[in-house]
C-alpha cells in the first residue's frame, strides 16, 4: 500500500478533447474559456487532475496530434492568456492540469519540417527520417501507417521519401539525431515552468525506430480487416533504444516538485512494465488500456486484473482506463446500464482511474453520417470507416436539453453533430435526479475520495460461487470494502463466505437499493454492482 500518496497515485484523472467540450465563441469547436467556464462542474465530480488533447497551434489534419508549435496556443482555442488563466484557476480550486506531449511526430507546418525539407543539406534534414526510394522508386521499406497506406510520402523536391506513421502531414522526427531529444525537453520545461504538472506523452513507445529501416514481418494472426495490423511491428514499436529517451525525459520531471508523465502505450502487461523504468525513472503511468480491448464477462475481467496485479513491480502505482478519444465508448461498448457496473470497477480497482469527458453521464458514441466523417483513418479507408473511425466518440459534451446541448450557440454550427440522445442524456436533467449516472458517478468518486481503502488499499480477489461475477475486497488501515460485480443483463445469486453474515451497501449502481446483503446468500439485479462495507 501506497504510504503518503502523491496527487497522481490517488487522485482521478479526467480527460478533456478541447473540440468538444465547450465552445465559448460560438464557432462550433470547443475553447479554452469554455473549459474555465465549466470548473465547477468539473469540481463536482471529484476528480483531481484535469487532462487536455493538444491545444497547440496545428493545421488540424489529425485534430491538433500535428503540431505546427510546441510552445504556443491554437487560436481556436484561445490565447496564452487564456491558458494562464485557465491553469490559475484549476490550480485555485486545488485541482492538477496535464497536457498532451505530442514528441513523435510534428506537423509538417512545423518550423523544424520546413527546414528539413528545404534541401538534403540543411543543419535540420536529419531532424526528421528521410530516405532515398528503393531502386524501383517506391518506398524505403514495407512501412505502414496506422491511418492506411505507406508510413512514407516522397518529396518531390529533394527526392526523397520521408516517414510518418500517422497522416502524411506528421513527419516523425528522428531521436537518433543528438539534437531532437534536447529540443523536446526544453519544450517540456517551458509549460513546466508555467506550472503544468504533468504529460499524457503520446505514442511513447513509438519514438524509435529500427536504425536500419528493415522492413516488417507479416502478422500471421492478422484478421484481415484493419491493413495496418498486417504486419507485426517489431521494428517501429517498443525498441530497446527507446528507454533511454524516457529516463532523459523522466530526469527533466524530476527537476521539479510533483510533477508526473503518463505515457500512451499499447502492449501486453509483461511489456508494458518495463515503462516505470528499471528504477522508476521512466513513466510515473505507463497507460493500462486492457480493459478498453477486454472481453466484458466477469471471468476474464478477474484474470485481468489478477495478471496486471502480478505483473506490476513492487511499489509500481496501476491504473485503470475505460475509454479515451481513440476508443469507441464504454456505454456503447458495454451498453448503458452495464456502464455503471464499469465505473464502479474503474473507480474501486487499486490504481489511477482516468475518465474520459461525458463517461459520467453514460454518453455513448454519436452516429456520424457519412458526408460528416472527418477523422483520418475513415477518410482514408472509408470501407472499415464504421469500425476504425474515432468522430463516434469525439461529439460535443452534453450539457443540456438546448439546441446542441448547450455545448454552443444555437446559431453555430458544432463541428462534429452532437449524440440524438442529448436531449435526455445530459448534465442538466442528470444532476437533480438523485438516481442518474451523474449522481451516481459523484457518490462513487466522493467515496473513493474518502477512503484510503478504496483510494490506496489493498486488492485480493474473492472466490465464490457465480462465475457472472466479480467480487474483490479492497482494505486499508483497517477498514474494508467487498466490491461484487454483475457483469450480466440477468439477475444472479451470489453466496460468499468468510467475510461475517450481513454487510450493509455502502453504494449501489441502483441507487434506490439501501439496507444491506446477507453474505452467504444474495441476489443482484441485472447490470447490478455493490460496495459492501465488510
Ligand atoms: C495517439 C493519439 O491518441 C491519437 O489521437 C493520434 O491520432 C495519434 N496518437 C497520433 O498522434
Amino acid at each position: 500500500m501506497i504510504i503518503n500518496p502523491l496527487w497522481w497515485q490517488k487522485g482521478i484523472i479526467y480527460q478533456i478533447y478541447p473540440r468538444s467540450y465547450q465552445d465559448s465563441n460560438h464557432d462550433g469547436i470547443g475553447d479554452l474559456p469554455g473549459i474555465r467556464q465549466r470548473l465547477d462542474y468539473l469540481q463536482s465530480l471529484n476528480i483531481d487532475a484535469v487532462w487536455l488533447s493538444p491545444i497547440y497551434p496545428s493545421p488540424m489534419h489529425d485534430f491538433g496530434y500535428d503540431v505546427a508549435d510546441y510552445v504556443g496556443i491554437n487560436p481556436l482555442f484561445g490565447t496564452m492568456a487564456d491558458f494562464d488563466a485557465l491553469l490559475s484557476d484549476v490550480h485555485a480550486r486545488g485541482l492538477k492540469l496535464i497536457i498532451d506531449l505530442v514528441p513523435n511526430h510534428t506537423s509538417d507546418e512545423h518550423a523544424w519540417f520546413q527546414e528539413s525539407r528545404r534541401s538534403r543539406d540543411n543543419a535540420k534534414r536529419d531532424w526528421y527520417i528521410w530516405r532515398d526510394p528503393a531502386p524501383d522508386g517506391g518506398p524505403p521499406n514495407n512501412w505502414l501507417s496506422f491511418f492506411g497506406g505507406p508510413a512514407w510520402t516522397f518529396d518531390e523536391k529533394t527526392g526523397q521519401y520521408y516517414l510518418h506513421q500517422f497522416v502524411t502531414q506528421q513527419p516523425e522526427l528522428n531521436y537518433r539525431h543528438p539534437d531532437v531529444l534536447p529540443a523536446m525537453l526544453d519544450v517540456m520545461r517551458f509549460w513546466l515552468d508555467k506550472g503544468v504538472d504533468g504529460f499524457r506523452v503520446d505514442v511513447i513507445w513509438l519514438m524509435m525506430k529500427d536504425a536500419a529501416l528493415r522492413d516488417e514481418p507479416p502478422n500471421p494472426d492478422w484478421n484481415g480487416i484493419e491493413p495496418y495490423q498486417s504486419l507485426n511491428h517489431i521494428y517501429t514499436q517498443n525498441l530497446p533504444e527507446v528507454h533511454k529517451l524516457i529516463r532523459k525525459m523522466r530526469a527533466v520531471l524530476d527537476e521539479y516538485d510533483e510533477r508526473m508523465m503518463v505515457g500512451e502505450i499499447y502492449l501486453p502487461y509483461d511489456q508494458l512494465m518495463s515503462y516505470y523504468g528499471d528504477d522508476f525513472d521512466e513513466c510515473h503511468l505507463p497507460f493500462n488500456f486492457h480493459l478498453i480491448h477486454a472481453n466484458w464477462q466477469a471471468r476474464s475481467i478477474r484474470q485481468l486484473v489478477d495478471s496486471y496485479e502480478a505483473a506490476l513491480p513492487a511499489g509500481a502505482t496501476p491504473n485503470w482506463v475505460l475509454g479515451n478519444h481513440d476508443q469507441h465508448r464504454i456505454a456503447t461498448r458495454v451498453g448503458p446500464d452495464q456502464a455503471r457496473v464499469a465505473n464502479m470497477l474503474l473507480l474501486t480497482l487499486r490504481g489511477t482511474p482516468t475518465t474520459y469527458y461525458g463517461e459520467e453521464l453514460g454518453m455513448e458514441d454519436g452516429h456520424i453520417p457519412p458526408e460528416y466523417i472527418q477523422d483520418p483513418p475513415a477518410v482514408n479507408q472509408p470501407e472499415i470507416a464504421h469500425i476504425i473511425g474515432r468522430d463516434p466518440e469525439r461529439t460535443p459534451m452534453q450539457w443540456d436539453g438546448s439546441a446542441h446541448a448547450g455545448f454552443s450557440a444555437a446559431t453555430a454550427v458544432p463541428w462534429l453533430p452532437v449524440a440524438a440522445n442529448y436531449t435526455t442524456r445530459n448534465v442538466a436533467a442528470q444532476h437533480n435526479d438523485p438516481t442518474s449516472m451523474l449522481s451516481f458517478y459523484r457518490a462513487l468518486t466522493a467515496l473513493r475520495r474518502e477512503e484510503p481503502a478504496l483510494n490506496v488499499g489493498h486488492y485480493t480477489a474473492v472466490d465464490h460461487n457465480n462465475e457472472h461475477v466479480f467480487a474483490y475486497v479492497r482494505s486499508a488501515f483497517g477498514r474494508s470494502f467487498l466490491i461484487v460485480l454483475n457483469f450480466t443483463g440477468e439477475t444472479q445469486e451470489v453466496g460468499i463466505t468468510g467475510y461475517g453474515e450481513k454487510a450493509p451497501i455502502t453504494l449501489a449502481t441502483h441507487m434506490q437499493r439501501h439496507g444491506s446483503v446477507t453474505l452467504p446468500q444474495f441476489t443482484l439485479a441485472a447490470n447490478e454492482g455493490l460496495v459492501l462495507k465488510i
